[in-house]
Parts: structure tokens; sequence; C-alpha cells
């Protein structure tokens, strides 16, 4: 039997794998997803996975696929956890999770494992993506099955074993990047009260926007993940989109969390802006409810579950006419806008010009705050005694 493994190329996955063949007697098929973690991480892994004991590696470059089928929906969407977390982790995990099925299927494994611990949310998205995929297939987390604790002890189960200690320095926090994001968790974060160890010019920057999710910089159409890579780059410049921030995880704890968002930052900002023009307000405003729970389900894991493919085509709908472009000031570290343009504003200058014109009567508004305020008038009567 075989089993596919979710491979970084770190100490923790590195040492997986002669855990997995030790204890599950099966061949590994490492598995890496080109998320936009970058080429430092990505070099020298087939070399690196074979030393561990590996009989493959398998790389995907998911770059494109995660941008457009989970980033843009969020970002559509406005889903935002907690007040502040733009999920960059909570979605890269459904999409790196369902290339592992798919490898399963073509190499013949018939079970998955990850090397996220037992404490977190990751551990979550990866295995409610191989129920919601294939139901069949077995799942091994051996950060919750083995006795290695710490650093040290895997590495003398890596020296044990005659697998390479990876050299990369060790950070002392708990790391995850891709294209759009970079998180650190753990070390001297976990006390809250303790600050993150900070700049930067001026530039505009404006945003071509189609149905809710940009296409274009500065008037150059680019795909989504060339976009969002451009967008870091120059948000990363003007310190755009650092978060800190105290969380809820999934399995009860709070955790403290320090993200970098630049790119993604700069996007939000974008559509909402570009939203304020083609919303009206019964739209916006549910648009907005909604935008809550479907963070949540994204956050727990719940990415290919029906209330969010539900929402996803809400989302779509809402969203058909928020298509224009918007210009954004960059300056340390805030995005300020600078003007807004769509072919479906909503917004019409004749109409809320404060010079008095055709369309609205201000004589209408009268009759309007009387029966609108109708039940104040009657609560304040019922209190007087009238
Ligand atoms: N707290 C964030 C989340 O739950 C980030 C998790 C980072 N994951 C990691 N393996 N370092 O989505
Ligand atoms: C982990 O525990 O594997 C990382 C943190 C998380 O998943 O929330």
């Amino acid at each position: 039997n075989k089993v596919v493994l979710a491979y970084s190329g770190g100490l923790d996955t590195s040492v997986i794998v002669p855990w997995l063949r030790e204890n599950y007697g099966c061949e590994v098929v490492c598995f890496t997803a080109d998320v936009g973690q970058g080429a430092i991480e990505l070099d020298g892994l087939e070399k690196k996975a074979k030393a561990s004991g590996a009989c493959q590696l398998v790389v995907k470059d998911l770059k494109e696929e995660f941008v457009s089928e989970y980033i843009y929906p969020c970002l559509r969407a406005g889903a935002v956890y907690e007040r502040k977390y733009l999920l960059g982790t909570s979605m890269a995990r459904p999409v790196i999770a369902k290339a592992m099925v798919d490898v399963a299927k073509e190499v013949g494994a018939d079970a998955v494992a990850h090397g996220c611990t037992g404490k977190g949310n990751d551990q979550v998205r990866f295995e409610l993506t191989f129920y919601a995929l294939n139901p069949e297939l077995k799942v091994v987390a051996p950060w919750r099955e083995w006795d290695i604790t710490g650093r040290e002890d895997a590495i003398e189960y890596a020296k044990k074993h005659n697998v390479p200690v990876p050299v990369s320095k060790k950070s002392i926090y708990s790391r995850d990047r891709n294209l759009w994001h970079l998180s650190h968790e753990g070390d001297i974060l976990e006390d809250p009260a303790n600050e993150p160890k900070e700049d930067m010019y001026m530039m505009y920057l404006e945003i071509g926007i189609v149905a809710g999710v940009p296409v274009s910089i500065n008037g150059r159409d680019l795909s989504p993940a060339s976009l969002l890579a451009e967008l870091n780059e120059i948000g990363g410049k003007h310190g755009i989109g650092r978060i800190d921030m105290v969380e809820n995880r999934l399995v009860g704890m709070k955790s403290r969390g320090v993200y970098e968002t630049p790119g993604g930052t700069i996007m939000a900002a974008a559509v909402r802006e570009l939203e304020a023009l083609t919303l009206d307000r019964e739209t916006m405003q549910w648009k907005d409810v909604i935008a809550l729970k479907y963070a949540e389900l994204v956050y727990a894991g719940l990415w290919f579950h029906p209330l969010r493919q539900g929402f996803d085509a809400l989302m779509e709908k809402l969203t058909a006419t928020t298509t224009g472009s918007v210009t954004l000031k960059l300056y340390k570290g805030s995005i300020n806008v600078a003007s807004r343009k769509s072919p479906y504003s909503l917004y019409r200058e004749d109409i809320s010009s404060f010079e008095n014109g055709e369309i609205y009567n201000q004589v209408d508004a009268e009759g309007f705050i009387r029966l609108y305020g109708l039940p104040t008038r009657v609560r304040a009567m019922l209190e007087k005694g009238l």
C-alpha cells in the first residue's frame, strides 16, 4: 500500500517519511504544491524527499488555480475572519488537499498523510477536504500519534533513520507562506502583550476590476497569480497589510498570529471601494452579513460544503456589475482611495448634487419622514400618555 504525504522538505515532514514506512509499512509518495511559497522552499526537493525514503516526489503548480478558484471567490465575497484575518492559510489547505486526492488516484494510493499538529486548524481543513472529495481515503496524522514532541526529538529520530536533517535554519516562528500571505505564530508571539519586531514611498496604483475580481494593474492585463505577485511586491515595499491579532481556533483555543498580506489587502480595498459605486444598500448590507459566515466556513475547513458553494453562486450574481477601476495611493502602510469609476455606477451626480434637479423632489421627503417615523411617533405618544 501507498500513502501520499503533504511534503514541504522541512524537518517535520522529512521525519514523517521514515515514520510512515516504519509504522505503516507503506511506500511514501511525497507531494508538494506550488502555491507561491517561493523558490527557496522548492529547490532540491526531489533529492531531499528520496533521501528521506520517499519512492517518488510529485510537484504541482497550483498558483493560478489557487488564485482564481480559491482566493478570488473569497475576495469577491469580502470574506474576513474575526474582523482582521484574510484567510491566507485557510484558503490554501483545500486547494492542496484536493490535489492530494488527485495524486492519490494517479499513483494508486489508498491513504493520505499530513504534518499538521493536533492543536491547530490545518488538520481540520485537510481532513474535511479529504472527506468531501474521497471519503474512502485513509488519513494518517503522525503528530496525533507519535511521541516525538519537539525539535530535538525529531532531529534524533532523523539521525537514527539516516535522514539528512534539513540545513535550513529553523525559524523560531511557525510560518506559512503562499502567494496571498505569510503568517507567523509561536515563540515570542505567544504572549499577545509582546510587540512583533518595522516603511516607504508613495505611489498611485490603478486596479482594473471585472465582476468583483481584479484583472489589471495600471492598464496592464495580468493573470490572477502574476497580478497578485506584482501587488505583493508593491505592497510589501509600502508596509501594507500587516495584521497582528488574537484569533479563536476551531479547536477551541485562542491563538496569537501575525500576518503579512500586502497584495491581498490592496485587492480587498479596491474591490470594496468599487462596490460602493455598484451595489445598492440592501445588497451591500446582506453581502456583508453573508461574508462573515462565508469567512467562518472557509476558516473551519468547510470549503467543499454546499453552503459555501451556494453563497458563492450568490456572490457571483451580486458582483456581476462590480466592474470598473479604482486608483489607490499607498503611503507608509496606509491605502487611500484617489478615484473610482464604473460603467455600472449607481451614483448619479444629477441626483446627489446639492443643486436642485428633476428626479429628486425635496417635497417628497416630508411625507417619507412622516411615514418612516410613524413607529417613533407612536412610541413617544405612548410614553407621554397622549
Ligand atoms: N491561524 C491561521 C489559520 O488558522 C494561520 C495558520 C498557519 N498555519 C501554519 N501551519 N503555520 O488559518
Ligand atoms: C498546526 O497546528 O499544524 C498549525 C497551526 C494551525 O493549523 O492552526
